[in-house]
């Protein structure tokens, strides 16, 4: 459903989206605010400042020619709006890690589902204490916020089945097909393109607050990766060899997440998430060594069941499930 409250600046923008290489009259946009022509004049005069560009032509109105290429929060709401969906979102220019700060801000009572993004993190992070290298390069760092009151067991899917969402959706937007590798990771030839990370915290019996964190690499250029991530990160734009419209991909990945939580919690997806999982695996019918604590296990990755586990299918013909562990992929001669 969409606010029709929505700030001045969204609205605009929203209707000269829609407009296209139309034009929209200031009358009109004085009509839909509920506010004077001059008053729209000075939120345009705003956006230019922003790194909008309008042109105006008389006694047809103004059209939108230029958008900022970096984050810029109310292009993304009015490009959510223009699709239907109204998604409330934070964006801030820099933040220790938006994981935190989402679980801060529902730890504050701020009403739940919402968005924040940054357009750099001072300590991004990845599973198992890892840094997650976080520039202002053009790339994705977004957190979302739940509460979904629902019980832990029924969580044993839910990065996985967004790590699905969000493959479907960036094979969409960019044509390209990005691969998974169990349990967190979203890698184009081998290189990491994404990671995920899932933090949630517990009443009793269910889970109170969830924060879905997802980096993805959209924009950076391979010259802009630090030494120890090169050759092992690649972004989309340098996979498509395209630049990505930025603000137009993170609403469509906001609305699209957004969307998922939605189904995962009505269930619908629950009886084939194996094949769901297994369409984007990279892993399926190779070597692999998963690492469990101190455990060791070397075999032949055979993809998921349907609670998410990774199968193994060992030297010695076992099989073998893991809920949790760290993945390599061995070299095959
Ligand atoms: C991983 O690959 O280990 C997961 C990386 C998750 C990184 C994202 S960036 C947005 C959010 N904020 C964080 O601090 N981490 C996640």
């Amino acid at each position: 459903m969409k606010n029709t409250r929505a700030a001045p600046d969204v609205l605009i923008l929203e209707a000269l989206l829609a407009a296209g290489a139309g034009h929209v009259s200031g009358t009109a946009l004085a009509h839909q605010l509920g506010v004077s022509r001059v008053a729209v004049w000075q939120q345009l005069e705003k956006l230019r400042e922003q790194g909008f560009a309008f042109t105006a032509v008389h006694a047809r109105g103004y059209r939108l020619t230029a958008c900022p290429a970096p984050l810029h929060a109310a292009l993304i709401a009015a490009h959510l709006r223009s699709h239907g969906r109204d998604c409330p979102l934070t964006l801030l220019d820099e933040v220790d890690s938006t994981n935190d700060e989402a679980a801060r801000q529902l730890a504050a009572g701020r009403p739940a589902p919402f968005a924040v993004l940054a357009r750099r993190q001072t300590r991004g992070r990845g599973r198992l204490g890892r840094a997650w290298h976080s520039a202002d390069n053009g790339n994705v760092y977004v957190s979302f916020a739940f509460r979904p009151r629902l019980a832990p067991a029924r969580m044993q899917t839910f990065t996985l089945w967004m790590g699905v969402n969000v493959c479907e959706l960036v094979a969409n937007f960019t044509g390209a097909r990005p691969g998974l590798k169990w349990p967190n990771d979203l890698l184009f030839d081998g290189r990491k393109a994404g990671g995920m990370l899932t933090e949630a915290r517990m009443d009793a019996d269910e889970i109170r607050d969830l924060v879905f964190g997802l980096g993805l690499n959209v924009n950076s250029s391979s010259t802009a990766w630090p030494p120890e991530l090169a050759g092992r990160a690649i972004s989309l734009a340098e996979h498509t060899c395209v630049p990505l419209d930025l603000n137009r991909f993170a609403a469509a990945l906001l609305g699209r997440v957004f969307l998922a939580y939605d189904r995962f919690v009505a269930g619908t997806f629950a009886e084939s998430f194996a094949d769901l999982w297994n369409a984007y695996d990279v892993l399926r019918g190779q070597p692999v060594t998963v690492l469990q604590g101190e455990q060791r296990v070397s075999g032949t990755a055979l993809g998921t069941d349907d609670e998410g586990a990774l199968i193994l299918r060992t030297a010695k013909g076992r099989t073998a499930r893991f809920r949790s562990g760290e993945v390599t992929l061995e070299k095959t001669r």
